[in-house]
């Protein structure tokens, strides 16, 4: 995700190697993501990348299907107080497991749709079960922009995007945006 508010782009540890996001609109950005069912050391070298890609662009969220891996892997950090220590978070197989009836919006953006942001409205607080790079099954409430986040987030590993809240007029006044940025790139 990319936060309309601009985060500090620090990199804890810069192990990774930046990796190209994908730009919308993109078939691999459609589709469901497959479980992660082993957790080798390919998919470890994957989330240090997306970490350092994340930091690098920056946001504050990326998923698997950005950088065209289609596994269900997630990477955020949403500290966005100077001084603050970095808190990057790396998720494989996320799941909701419980969400709030309070609501929460949020302008939202995504790495890959640069530069749009929009309004949404997504449950304020969630309860997320996932496994981390050491395999440990974790569990946590998350709230605030956190929640946000990991929402959207998992939201990419089902194939579903921000703007797919959106009503569809604006929707595809923005794919069409991204059309042109991708025409533009791709002279360049
Ligand atoms: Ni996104």
């Amino acid at each position: 995700m990319q936060g309309a508010l601009r985060p500090l782009g620090r990199s804890p540890k810069s192990e990774g190697m930046k990796r190209p996001i994908l730009i919308h609109p993109d078939p691999r950005l459609k589709k469901v993501c497959d479980p992660v069912t082993d957790l080798s050391d390919e998919l470890r070298v994957l989330a240090d990348d997306m970490l350092e890609t994340m930091y690098d662009a920056p946001g504050i969220g990326l998923a698997a299907p950005q950088v065209g891996v289609m596994h269900r892997l997630i990477v955020l950090d949403c500290v966005k107080e100077e001084g603050e220590a970095p808190r990057p978070t790396v998720m494989f197989n996320p799941e909701i497991l419980a969400v709030s009836d309070d609501l929460n919006t949020y302008e939202e953006g995504c790495l890959s749709i640069p530069e749009q942001y929009a309004d949404v409205t997504r449950p304020a607080e969630v309860r997320v079960g996932w496994i981390d790079q050491n395999g440990t099954p974790q569990e946590r409430d998350f709230d605030g922009l956190w929640a946000t986040c990991v929402q959207h987030e998992i939201d990419h590993l089902n194939g579903k995007l921000f703007i797919d809240y959106l009503k569809p007029l604006k929707r595809q006044m923005i794919t069409r945006k991204m059309q042109k940025l991708k025409r533009e790139r791709a002279r360049a």
